[in-house]
C-alpha cells in the first residue's frame, strides 16, 4: 500500500507503519539472504487480486503494495517473472480474469514495461521469459486458470509447481493475502526452488506481531462485514487479548438475535446464534467488552433509494432490514476507538457502496485517522471502504492486503505460504 512505500512523510497524530524492517529479527529468510540476483530468474508470487469493473481497476491498492519488491529485485538485476491470480476461475483460461489490465497498471506504476505472458507456464510464458533481460519484469496469465493451482490433490499442486519452478531460479513469496492459502504458487514452489519472503510479507507479519505480541492498551478491535461464522475463530482468539470488540455489519443481527431482539428482514445466521450468545457470556466472564449498535439504520429493500431510518437496535420492524449501524451508534463507536492505543478494524459497519448506508462505517474510518496509537485496517472490504469513502491510505497505520490472511494470522492459525519460508 501506499503507506509503505511512503518515506519520510510527517507522522500524523496516529502511529505510521513505515517500510523499513530489521530484516534480522525475522524468523522468514528474506531477500538479502538469497545472494546475487544479477542475472537471475526471480518468480515471484505477489497478490494482485483487485476488484475490477470490466477491465477497469476499482481499487489497486494491492498493485501499489506489490511494486516495492519488484522493484527491489529489479534493481538487484533479477529477470523478474510475477504470478498471481485474480478471482476464483474454474481452473481454465476465462478472459473476464485475466490479468493482462493489472500487468498493464502495474507497468505504469513501476513506469518500467511489463511484458505479459498470455499464459501461464505454456509457450508464451516461456518465450516471455526467455526474452527478459536483467532488470525486467514479466507477468505471467492468472495461475488459477491452471485446475493444479488450487487442486486439493497434493500431487496435482506439485505437478503445476514443477512447471512454474521450470520459469524460475528462485522464488520470493510477496503475496500477504494469499499466504493462508495451500496453493500450487504460495506452498509448493516454495519447497522446490530457493526461497525467501518479499517486503511486503515481512511488513504485514510485523504489524501482526504488534497487535498479538503485547499490543499497546486499550486495544479495541472493531468488527464488521457481512458474515459472523467468517470471524468466528477471530472472535474465539481476540477474547484473550482484545480489550474491546466493537461490532457492526451484517454479522452484528446475529448478535442481536442471541439476545432476543427482532432483526427483521436483516441478514442472520440463525446456525450461529446460540454460539454468539455463547461469546456474549464469555466476554463477562472474561472481562472483554462487547459493545454492540443501540441502533439501527433500516429500509424496506437493500436499494440505494429505499427510505433509510433509524430504529433502536432492540426494537426493528419485522418487515425491513437492518443496512448501517445508527448515527448514535456511529459516535459511540468512534468514541470507543478515538481513546484506543492500537485498534484492527476488519470489516465495513454496513453497505457503505451505497451513501444512505455508509456513515457508520465512514464514522468509524474517522475515528482511526484520529487516535494515538497503532491503527491496522485488515484487508479488501475495509481497505476498499476506506479508499471509496475518500481516505487516503496514509492517515491509517497500516492497511493490510490481506483480510483472510490478517484474520487466520489473528486466531493464531499456522499460515501455510509463512510456514513454509521458515529457515
Ligand atoms: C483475497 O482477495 O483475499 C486474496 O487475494 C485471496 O483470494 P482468495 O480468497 O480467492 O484465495
Amino acid at each position: 500500500m501506499q503507506n509503505l512505500l511512503a518515506q519520510g512523510d510527517p507522522l500524523a497524530q496516529s502511529e505510521r507503519v513505515s517500510s523499513a524492517h530489521d530484516e534480522g529479527d525475522t524468523d522468514v529468510l528474506t531477500i538479502d539472504e538469497l545472494g546475487d540476483l544479477r542475472g537471475r530468474r526471480v518468480l515471484v508470487r505477489s497478490d494482485l487480486n483487485v476488484p475490477l469493473d470490466g477491465t477497469r481497476i476499482s481499487d489497486d491498492g494491492r498493485v501499489h503494495a506489490s511494486v516495492p519488491t519488484i522493484r527491489r529485485l529489479q534493481d538487484a538485476g533479477a529477470r523478474v517473472v510475477v504470478a498471481a491470480h485474480l478471482g476464483r476461475p474454474q481452473g481454465a483460461p476465462d478472459p473476464a480474469y485475466s490479468l493482462a489490465p493489472v500487468a498493464a497498471r502495474l507497468g505504469e506504476l513501476l513506469q518500467t514495461r511489463v511484458a505479459f505472458a498470455a499464459d501461464t507456464v505454456g509457450d508464451s510464458a516461456h518465450a516471455t521469459v526467455d526474452g527478459l533481460t536483467d532488470g525486467d519484469v514479466a507477468v505471467l496469465e492468472n495461475v488459477r486458470f491452471q485446475p493444479g493451482e488450487t487442486s486439493k490433490d497434493d500431487t496435482e499442486r506439485g505437478a503445476f509447481a514443477d512447471q512454474l519452478v521450470a520459469l524460475a531460479d528462485v522464488f520470493v513469496s510477496d503475496g500477504f493475502g494469499v499466504v493462508h492459502r495451500k496453493q500450487a504458487s504460495v506452498y509448493e514452489v516454495a519447497q522446490r526452488l530457493p526461497h525467501a519472503a518479499g517486503g511486503l510479507v515481512l511488513a504485514e507479519i510485523d504489524v501482526l506481531r504488534r497487535l498479538t505480541g503485547k499490543p499497546q492498551r486499550p486495544y479495541v478491535v472493531v468488527l464488521g462485514g457481512s458474515k459472523v461464522s467468517d470471524k468466528l475463530g477471530v472472535i474465539d482468539n481476540l477474547l484473550g487479548t482484545a480489550d474491546t470488540l466493537l461490532i457492526g455489519g451484517g454479522m452484528v443481527f446475529t448478535f442481536l438475535k442471541a439476545l432476543g431482539h427482532e432483526v427483521g428482514t436483516s441478514l442472520l445466521e440463525a446456525d450461529q446464534v446460540d454460539t454468539c450468545a455463547r461469546y456474549l457470556e464469555r466476554a463477562q466472564q472474561q472481562g472483554v467488552r462487547i459493545v454492540l449498535p443501540i441502533d439501527i439504520v433500516v429500509a424496506p429493500q437493500l436499494e440505494a433509494q429505499s427510505p433509510a431510518t433509524v430504529v433502536a437496535a432492540d426494537a426493528m420492524p419485522a418487515d425491513q432490514l437492518g443496512l448501517d449501524i445508527g448515527p448514535d451508534s456511529a459516535e459511540a463507536f468512534g468514541n470507543e476507538v478515538r481513546t484506543a492505543r492500537t485498534v484492527f478494524w476488519n470489516g465495513p459497519m454496513g453497505v457503505f457502496e451505497m451513501e444512505s448506508f455508509a456513515a457508520g462505517t465512514r464514522a468509524v474510518a474517522q475515528a482511526l485517522t484520529e487516535v494515538d496509537g497503532l491503527t491496522v485496517v485488515g484487508g479488501g472490504d475495509s481497505a476498499a471502504a476506506v479508499r471509496l469513502l475518500g481516505f487516503t491510505d496514509d492517515q491509517f497505520g497500516h492497511i493490510s492486503t490481506g483480510g483472510g490472511a490478517s484474520l487466520e494470522y489473528l486466531e493464531g492459525k499456522t499460515l501455510p505460504g509463512l510456514d513454509v519460508l521458515e529457515r
